[in-house]
């Protein structure tokens, strides 16, 4: 016999925390209610990549120089389409679109900025490996009707929500607005993400390191010291570390957010403010670390206090458990 009372849909979680904030107007219920369905639809499109028409390459380069897949565009558009008549957002930003994405004239503008990695490991579509969709949500900052630079460019401790949709062996759906990281399944036979991760904890230690090894004639002194040290033998500190790196910043997040262990993507000789980008990637990310216990810094300061200068800026990212980043900057600040 089948039952259906134990079950919390992504829909009923979203309204029963609504009702924690007797003052919300349900705007940011609707925000998030739109993010679950562009979440599917994406997914779909993710899905079937390999029988219909959209992997590979559009022939053109986004604004970091990067080629440019047909499923990013895909992701960035379905994103943009399903959240701009919502009359939750005054403005967008989006890793894929050339400045900031304003709402249509003709629709409703609300109180909340919008900004989003549509499709993050864009090399891995065409392999079928796991790729996600990360975002990040601000109450806005200033007047008027439309939302501005300023309403983007704030610090990421001021997110009042982050997230990810991981297109992986499932799909998922992971948020927090502040009260707990909470994961949910896709149930595709009924078209609904199922509660199955409730407030997650990231382990306070974990001995896996996500890391592009490949790079290391590129790094800095302390960051070959800590890959030396992490690799040595010793059972008492669960050394060496197992490397485990997937090249989608999002599934390599997600695994270490349940297993314990930390994911760098320091500054190097060639990308000497790292490559991953603070608005679209760090904050989100490291809004949810925290959340969870763990911690996000550039290895000099946190994440979430790096004021943004521009749409585009990155930044180094050091992220995970949080004994591990402690142990990183121990190596940093010189003392092993
Ligand atoms: P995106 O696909 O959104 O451009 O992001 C790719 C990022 C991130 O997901 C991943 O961790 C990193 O790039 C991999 O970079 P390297 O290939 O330099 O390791
Ligand atoms: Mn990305
Ligand atoms: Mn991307």
């Amino acid at each position: 016999m089948s039952t259906t009372s134990g079950i919390m849909t992504l829909s009923r979680f979203i309204v029963e925390q609504e009702r924690i904030h007797p003052e919300a107007t349900g705007e940011f219920s609707g925000l998030l209610s739109d993010m679950a369905i562009a979440a599917k639809i994406v997914a779909r499109s993710v899905n079937k990549a390999g029988l219909i028409d959209v992997l590979g390459f559009t022939g053109d380069e986004n604004i970091f120089g990067e080629k440019v897949k047909k499923l990013d565009v895909i992701a960035n558009e379905t994103i943009i389409h399903a959240l701009d008549h919502g009359g939750h957002l005054c403005i967008m930003a989006s890793e894929e679109s050339n400045g900031l994405i304003p709402i249509p004239p003709y629709h409703k503008k609300g109180k909340y900025v919008l900004l989003f990695d549509p499709l993050d490991g864009s090399s891995n579509i065409d392999v079928n490996v796991s790729i996600g969709t990360i975002f990040s949500i601000f109450r806005r900052v200033s007047e008027g009707e439309d939302g501005t630079l300023e309403d983007c460019l704030q610090p990421g401790y001021k997110q009042v929500a982050a997230g990810y949709i991981l297109y992986g062996s499932s799909t998922m759906f992971v948020y927090s607005t502040g009260n707990g990281v909470h994961g949910f399944t896709f149930d595709p036979s009924i078209g609904e993400f199922l509660l199955s991760h409730e407030n997650m904890k990231i382990p306070e230690r974990g001995n896996i390191l996500s890391v592009n090894a490949g790079y290391i004639n590129r790094w800095e002194d302390w960051m070959k010291r800590y890959f030396e040290y992490v690799t040595q033998e010793d059972p008492e500190t669960n050394r060496p570390y197992s490397l485990r790196y997937i090249g989608s910043l999002v599934a390599d997040f997600h695994r270490n957010l349940l297993y314990g262990g930390i994911f760098l993507y320091p500054p190097d000789r060639k990308n000497p403010k790292g490559k991953l980008r603070l608005l679209y990637e760090a904050n989100p990310l490291a809004f949810l670390v925290e959340k969870a216990g763990g911690a996000a810094t550039d290895g000099r300061q946190r994440i979430l206090e790096k004021v943004p200068a521009d749409l585009n800026e990155r930044t180094p990212l050091i992220i995970g458990s949080k004994r591990e980043v402690e142990l990183v900057h121990e190596f940093i600040e010189g003392k092993r």
